[in-house]
């Protein structure tokens, strides 16, 4: 055989096998890969491909180890850079992975890959303006990425100019009118940014268009219900559970639509994908709205400081802890369930440890005790508060104090559960379901008093402060 049939052969092993790789086909990519390791001499292709299959295989040490050789042995190749990069961003060792994808872009300037991938990693950094230059730049030379188009409107909404980046979607969809996540996005954005009326007729317009799923007609039973439009959301949130009867987040709209029944507290997909979309503007959003539960919990704190161990609840971006931040507490630990909430509160710098866990699940498998436990605005996304109360006595120091908040169910809409999932997604919760709760968790109740929530236009959002304390052992 001639070397360069040879060569032929081996470069198109090299594709197919690159093909199963992506394609998640492991089983049948190694053993082809093993041939023509024995076939060929390794090149940086081959490491490439041997890293990636590694890693499709759960075996990242050993990728990160053929990556470090191979990039000792050729510091120039970009595929290899670009590589190790990808991977280390999804170990999330986001400085590194913008070291690996910095070279790369200087190895190869005009590599739009390379910039998209730099972008998106400065992005998950905080450095939104500097990725918003690397991913125009990339965008330009591959206009039709939807994954750089999409990481580009979100540096535009990280930097608080939600119609650059509704421009940014809008000329995604101009250009591949087919495609539903740019649609989405859009649609998801203008909800975001509660431009109602402007999300109905995008979502109506993806209807017409037939660029729908159930994630654009859940949206748009969304926008309908906060207009008021509650029979038009209805159709359209039945329209989405038909096209995904198992999609949380369709799911968690349609209960809330009253259209089936609720599945007693938030599902942990619908928590992550409402919140990693929020994150960028949470805290400006609920200035805005006058949130007063991160100075009322730090009134009721302040009041009786008890020195020792924080565990903050649904922590968000940190608010409780900024509030709290001059009193003689700590070492406060934060738990919630979306990554970019998370990232917000590391950049505080204010939280001894941060976990990405749902707060049931971290609570049961917790073994430390605190003095002090916070939820604050986080009963919403949670029917029955009884569990949450449990799981939160059984890690409450002796004498120590769980200090939360909750919407309010109003009087005149009574429910036997003293609970109800209201339009929005978000459960209320009655005054006599909060003392049966604490009661069923051994904790006493030191204080249960109405507050206002926040406020959305003048209307104040009814809600309840409680403080509730374990018994000293
Ligand atoms: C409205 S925010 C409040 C954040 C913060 N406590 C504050 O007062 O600013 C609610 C937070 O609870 C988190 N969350 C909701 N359900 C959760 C769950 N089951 N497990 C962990 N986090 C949850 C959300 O991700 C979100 O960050």
């Amino acid at each position: 055989m001639s070397a360069l049939m040879l060569n032929r052969d081996v470069d198109d092993l090299l594709r197919q096998i690159r093909g199963l790789v992506a394609g998640g086909r492991v089983a049948a990519a190694r053993p082809l890969l093993s041939a023509v390791q024995r076939l060929a001499e390794p090149s940086p292709e081959m490491w490439e491909i041997e890293a990636r299959l590694l890693l499709r295989e759960g075996r990242g040490a050993e990728a990160f180890a053929v990556l470090d050789r191979a990039l000792a042995l050729r510091p120039d190749s970009v595929s290899l850079r670009l590589c190790r990069a990808g991977a280390r961003a999804d170990a999330g060792e986001l400085a590194l992975a913008a070291a690996d994808a910095a070279d790369a872009v200087l190895l190869a300037p005009g590599d739009a890959p390379a910039k998209a991938l730099l972008g998106a990693v400065l992005l998950e950094l905080g450095r939104a303006a500097d990725a918003r230059a690397c991913l125009a730049e990339a965008l330009r030379a591959v206009p039709q990425d939807l994954d750089t188009r999409l990481a580009l409107a979100r540096a535009e909404e990280t930097l608080g100019d939600w119609r650059a980046a509704l421009a940014v979607l809008q000329a995604g969809i101009a250009l591949a009118p087919a495609r539903i996540g740019l649609r989405t996005a859009a649609i998801l954005l203008l909800v975001k940014r509660e431009a109602f009326a402007e999300a109905v007729a995008m979502a109506t317009t993806a209807r017409a268009d037939g660029a729908t799923d159930a994630c654009v007609l859940g949206l748009l039973g969304h926008a309908l219900s906060s207009l008021g439009r509650h029979d038009d959301a209805s159709g359209a949130y039945a329209e989405a559970l038909k096209l995904a009867p198992e999609d949380p987040y369709v799911r968690h709209l349609v209960a809330a639509a009253g259209l089936v029944p609720d599945l007693g507290r938030a599902p942990p997909d619908y928590v992550r994908v409402v919140f990693d979309g929020y994150a960028p503007r949470f805290d400006a959003h609920l200035m805005g709205l006058g949130y007063r539960i991160p100075g009322l919990v730090r009134a009721v704190v302040a009041a009786a400081p008890a020195a020792g161990p924080v565990l903050d609840l649904g922590c968000g971006t940190g608010l409780m802890a900024v509030a709290l931040s001059d009193l003689p507490l700590g070492p406060t630990v934060g738990v919630d369930l979306s990554r970019r909430m998370l990232a917000a509160a590391a950049q505080r710098g204010l939280y001894a440890e941060l976990h990405e866990c749902d707060i049931e699940a971290f609570l049961a498998a917790e073994p430390r005790r605190f003095a002090l436990l916070l939820a604050g605005d986080v009963c919403p996304y949670f029917g029955d508060l009884t569990p949450l109360l449990r799981g939160a006595a059984a890690r409450l120091e002796a004498g120590g104090r769980f200090v939360f908040s909750a919407e309010a169910l109003a009087d005149a809409t009574p429910d036997a559960r003293g609970w109800q999932l209201g339009k929005q997604g978000r459960y209320r919760h009655g005054a006599g379901h909060i003392l049966a709760a604490a009661a069923a968790a051994g904790l006493t109740v030191e204080e249960l008093r109405p507050e206002v929530v926040r406020y959305e236009g003048e209307a104040p959002v009814p809600g309840l402060l409680a403080v509730l304390r374990s018994a000293a052992r």
